[in-house]
Parts: C-alpha cells; sequence; structure tokens
C-alpha cells in the first residue's frame, strides 16, 4: 500500500484527479467506483473543471457507488444518488444511465444488496474504486466490528459515530436513517486499484490504524494492506500519526 502525503485537502483533491484523468484517458470506457462525503468534492471539483477545459470525456464512463442510505429516494437532498448528481454528474457528460447507486428503497433492501452484487460482478470489475474514510476506519459504510469482514453488498447499522458525523448533512438530526446499503468489503477488494483519500485531523488515528495497524475488522480499512494496488492520498493533518 502506498501512501502520498499532499500539504492540504485541495492537493489532494488534484492529485486524486490526475489518477482519474489517467484512468480514462488509458481506458475511455473505465468503470469507476465513486464515493459521496465531504472528502471527495475537490477530486470532482477537479474533475469537472478538466471537464470544462475540454481535457476529459465521460461519455464512456460507467460508475458503481459504494452506498447510499435506506429509505432516501434519489431526489432527497441528503441521498447519495442526490450527492452524485449536484456534485459531479451535472456537470459532466457523464450518461446518468451509466451511473449506479445502490437503491435503499423497496421493501427489502436485501434483495437490492443481492442485486447490486449481481450487477457488479456482470460489470467486467471496477477500474478504479475510489474511497473515503470515516472516522472509525469505515470503508463505504462497512463499520467496524470484532471479528469479521462483511464481504458482499449489504444493509447496515450505522454506528453512533458514523451518525453523529453525518447527521450535519440533515435539517434535523433525527431524520438521518439508521442504515444503509453498502458494497461490502470484497467488492471493494476486487477493484483492480483502490484510491482512498484522508483529508482533516479527525481522520488521524483512522489513518494510522489502516497503514500501520493489523488486518482487522475493528479498521476496516486496514483490508487495503492486502489489496495488490492500493494507494493513500491524505492531507498532511490525517498523516499527523504516521511518524
Ligand atoms: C461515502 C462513504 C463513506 C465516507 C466516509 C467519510 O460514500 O462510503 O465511507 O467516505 O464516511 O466521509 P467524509 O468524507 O464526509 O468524511
Amino acid at each position: 500500500m502506498q501512501v502520498i502525503i499532499c500539504k492540504n485537502a485541495q492537493d489532494v483533491g488534484e492529485a486524486a484527479a490526475m489518477i482519474f484523468a489517467s484512468t480514462i484517458y488509458a481506458k475511455p470506457d473505465c468503470i469507476l467506483g465513486l464515493a459521496t462525503g465531504s472528502t471527495p468534492i475537490p477530486t470532482y471539483q477537479k474533475m469537472i473543471e478538466l471537464y470544462k477545459r475540454g481535457l476529459l470525456d465521460f461519455s464512456k464512463v460507467r460508475s458503481y457507488n459504494l452506498d447510499e442510505y435506506v429509505g432516501l429516494s434519489g431526489d432527497h437532498p441528503c441521498s447519495y444518488r442526490y450527492f452524485m448528481n449536484t456534485e459531479l454528474f451535472d456537470h459532466v457528460n457523464i450518461d446518468k444511465a451509466n451511473t449506479h447507486v445502490p437503491s435503499g428503497l423497496g421493501a427489502d433492501p436485501e434483495a437490492n444488496a443481492r442485486e447490486y452484487d449481481k450487477m457488479l460482478a456482470a460489470c467486467g470489475g471496477i477500474d478504479l474504486q475510489l474511497l473515503g474514510i470515516g472516522r472509525n476506519g469505515h470503508i463505504g459504510f462497512n463499520e467496524p466490528n470484532d471479528d469479521h469482514f462483511v464481504y458482499n453488498t449489504n444493509i447496515i447499522t450505522l454506528t453512533e459515530s458514523t451518525r453523529e458525523a453525518n447527521a450535519k448533512y440533515f435539517d434535523k438530526p433525527e431524520d438521518m436513517p439508521a442504515k444503509a446499503i453498502s458494497m461490502g468489503v470484497g467488492g471493494i477488494m476486487a477493484a483492480k486499484r483502490v484510491l482512498l483519500l484522508a483529508t482533516g485531523s479527525s481522520k488521524a488515528q483512522a489513518i494510522h490504524d489502516t497503514v500501520l495497524g493489523p488486518v482487522s475488522p475493528k479498521c476496516p480499512a486496514s483490508i487495503l494492506q492486502t489489496h495488490p494496488n492500493a494507494q493513500i492520498i491524505c492531507d498532511e493533518e490525517a498523516a499527523a500519526l504516521l511518524k
């Protein structure tokens, strides 16, 4: 696992966007695994800028997102489908029919999870998977636990730490769903290349545990130590405990 340390969040975004750009240049019909949250926003902004300058073409790109809240439809401003549309897809020439976000709707979210895994298996493999990281070391919404990694797309009960971190996006904190549907660790590890971004001091302990700790479901991101092509790009604050 390679670690690249940049000065600040803006530089992390620029570095990550360069990796996205080179992936799209090398394979215009590549499959991107995408993440939401505050961390990838500078990356998406840089990708939009490159597109607007005529340097990037998303017309053949396909994408699969990591996760979605259970119970939120795509037009809910806090849903991850809405986030992807407003932060990236609406501003570039990607065909929305080629973009996929797991669905947290319907009577049987577990069935949606099984369906998402079938789509992932059929898509031919994610070329570049973008990840953020939770303060507790989660990737996607795969929350820490004592004894096992969850490999398949699954329905997750969000931890207090995650609920506290994300409640700020909701008008009323109690409106935040208690559950999410998330690609499992198996789907993430199956990607050909993984790029985890981390910015800010609140991620320092999680980055320490990911890079220097044992591979353990207590820090789900630590499994990336065993991925053959994983990189972490973090800013100086998130890297503070690596020295
Ligand atoms: C989002 C996701 C989460 C976030 C993580 C960090 O799709 O899968 O793992 O990447 O919670 O969120 P931010 O970037 O908001 O700190």
